[in-house]
């Protein structure tokens, strides 16, 4: 069972962290469900320490930085940052989170923008990654108040994500860079926290992409 620490600016002092408000502090309580070894904490990206952040970076950094459409690309900056640790308190895996209100099909949308899902070496095949969106995904759709679930991935990810509930779509993704408006060439998926299809034809990222 996945146990959550969240770090932010406390304002509420009852609740279940998944139904907290984004800025609300602490709780130890179980989140999901899970292999046990996750202790979960979730914090604002800005709010880090230092180190905590030239770590992530250096793993995100070793994880995608040899592919040219990664380096080539300006990414947004992250609103969030949920770490998984283990009981000693090693870091296990980790994702980033993009606040952002899109448009799909001109419609107004606010979605949680997975961004850089790492699972440190070591921690790999065990179930880690899986284990903490699962355990932190119903935040997004409570105190976030995300329609969806949105993530740009490579093909070869997408059964990995199908597995967790998320949806291929074959929408043109539209995204800004310093030199214009541009379009995602892989793949873009989506969750919905009820299930159901969602299938729209153009998605402005309405800002940089993650
Ligand atoms: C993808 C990643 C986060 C999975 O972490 P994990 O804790 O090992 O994940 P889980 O144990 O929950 O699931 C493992 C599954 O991930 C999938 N997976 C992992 N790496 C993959 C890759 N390079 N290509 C396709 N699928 C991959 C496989 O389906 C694997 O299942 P298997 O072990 O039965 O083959 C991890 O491998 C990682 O950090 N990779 C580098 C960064 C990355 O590609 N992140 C995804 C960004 S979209």
């Amino acid at each position: 069972m996945a146990r959550w620490r969240c770090s932010a600016t406390p304002t509420a002092t009852s609740g279940t962290c998944c139904n907290m408000p984004p800025d609300s502090k602490h709780v130890d309580q179980p989140a999901g469900s899970g292999n046990g070894m996750l202790a979960i904490e979730r914090h604002r990206h800005h709010d880090l320490p230092q180190a905590r952040r030239e770590q992530l970076r250096a793993l995100a950094g070793e994880a995608f930085d040899r592919f040219p459409i990664v380096r080539e690309t300006r990414w947004a900056t992250p609103d969030w940052t949920f770490l998984g640790t283990d009981d000693r308190g090693e870091l296990a895996c980790f994702y980033h989170l993009v606040e952002r209100v899109v448009r799909m099909d001109g419609q107004p949308v606010a979605v949680a923008g997975l961004h850089n899902l790492i699972t440190t070496q070591p921690y790999r095949g065990r179930g880690l990654a899986s284990e903490l969106l699962a355990a932190t995904g119903q935040v997004w759709f409570s105190a976030m108040a995300a329609r969806y679930g949105l993530l740009l991935c490579a093909g070869a990810l997408v059964p990995f994500y199908e597995r967790l509930g998320w949806q291929r779509v074959s929408a043109e993704v539209r995204f800004e860079q310093p030199g214009g408006m541009r379009t995602w060439t892989a793949e873009c998926m989506l969750l919905d926290p009820a299930g159901d299809a969602v299938d729209p034809a153009v998605v402005d990222l309405c800002g940089l992409p993650w």
